[in-house]
């Protein structure tokens, strides 16, 4: 009997259940461990300066509830309007001329990337960065090809193949935490006629100046044409940003993106919270500090331990475990020791580079800290610091 299009799509589903769900993960769900207890460490979450339930955010969220929300695209908003006033106040944070909110990091890359390239402009996509950039990509129609992982080298030979097109990198990368060698993307960029994206989802908040991001921090505010975060780590919220090189790319990609102007933009209560979070932000040096001071503390502790931290130097440590069973089995015995991380499988990661990730936060106190390198100490000694 000839293949339907559902048994097609049944044998998919079983492919997950059967080769997945049952032999590789033993009939758990890789990514729902055990519940937390009360002391448990919480290393699984994006809040890295610990944002979540601020109370003047919190109040700021609440009072704008009772306001109305116009429920339609950002396409509509013009005027003085709360959302563009915030618009305009994150992109002078970033000091770029112009920005745009988006429903989520998601959708500012999906919709910058399918606004700036097309079918005649190819796209270079550093091979572990964000996977909304490579959707967006491919929704413009352009050829896409990736360059090794922070390897300028590799990428120079490919822009020397295909052409001049667009660059996207993260500024810090999700799954392990390395940072970009964004000056040498600079130059390179220059130098081929590229455009540059970077997506500073990690970096907004934590680094530079008053949380301004790496490209402030590095001066390269003149050198890279697009920003992009997500506002769903460092910031707490439920949102995203774009930020440009000009004013007019405003209203442009709040026309051309499919996401902004095919799906209804961000509610009331988003932006009361989010103008707050960004005063919050610009103040709290100390949050800043504190990230930054265990996250030194446990890399180092881990690297001393023998752990490979794949070139991490942010508050992202990744624990690499290879495959989803080694994965399931140290999440397991960090989680019976308290600490609780992310396992990162594929999709999210290559075939066999399962790792779990610790996002580490600001308020982690002290003996925090000496719990997560003692339950490390003994994962090193139960499965050794090697993945197989
Ligand atoms: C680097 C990076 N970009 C974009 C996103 C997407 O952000 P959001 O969760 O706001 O859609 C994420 C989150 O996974 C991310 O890590």
């Amino acid at each position: 009997m000839a293949t339907t299009v559902a048994t097609r799509l049944q044998d998919r589903i079983d492919h997950f259940y059967q080769d997945r769900v049952a032999t590789e993960w033993g009939h758990r769900h890789i990514l729902r461990g055990r519940d937390p207890a009360p002391d448990s460490v919480l290393l699984n979450s994006n809040d890295y300066l610990a944002l979540s339930g601020h109370p003047r955010i919190a109040a700021a969220m609440t009072d704008a509830l009772t306001g109305r929300s116009r429920i339609a695209s950002g396409a509509f908003l013009h005027g003085e309007h709360p959302q563009l006033r915030l618009e305009r106040a994150l992109a002078q944070h970033l000091q770029a001329p112009g920005g745009i909110l988006c429903q989520s990091g998601w959708d500012a890359n999906a919709g910058l990337l399918q606004s700036i390239a097309d079918p005649s402009t190819p796209v270079y996509i550093d091979q572990i960065a964000h996977m909304s950039l490579w959707h967006g990509a491919r929704n413009a129609g352009a050829p896409v090809h990736a360059f090794r992982h922070n390897a300028p080298s590799h990428l120079r030979e490919q822009i020397e193949r295909h052409g001049p097109g667009v660059i996207a990198v993260d500024s810090i990368y999700s799954t392990n935490g390395s940072r970009c060698p964004l000056p040498e993307l600079c130059e390179l960029a220059e130098d081929t006629g590229c455009l540059l994206v970077v997506d500073e989802s990690h970096s907004l908040g934590t680094d530079g100046p008053a949380g301004a991001g790496m490209v402030v921090e590095q001066g390269l505010t003149g050198r890279v044409h697009f920003r992009t975060a997500s506002l769903s780590k460092a910031f707490a919220g439920r949102a995203g940003f774009v930020a440009a090189d000009s004013p007019e790319f405003v209203d442009y990609f709040k026309m051309e993106s499919y996401p902004a102007v095919f799906s209804s933009t961000l509610l009331a209560h988003d932006i009361a919270g989010l103008a707050t979070t960004l005063e919050v932000i610009q103040q709290d040096d100390h949050r800043r500090r504190r990230l930054r001071g265990v996250s030194s503390i446990i890399r180092t502790a881990l690297h001393d331990l023998g752990f490979d931290v794949e070139g991490s130097d942010s508050h992202i440590v990744p624990i690499l475990t290879g495959t989803d069973s080694r994965a399931l089995a140290v999440r397991d015995f960090l989680e019976e020791r308290g600490i609780f991380g992310s396992v990162f499988c594929p999709p999210a990661t290559g075939h066999h580079r399962t790792l779990i990730r610790l996002s580490l936060h600001a308020s982690l106190t002290d003996a925090q800290v000496d719990r997560i390198i003692q339950a490390c100490t003994d994962v090193r000694d139960h499965f050794g610091a090697v993945a197989a």
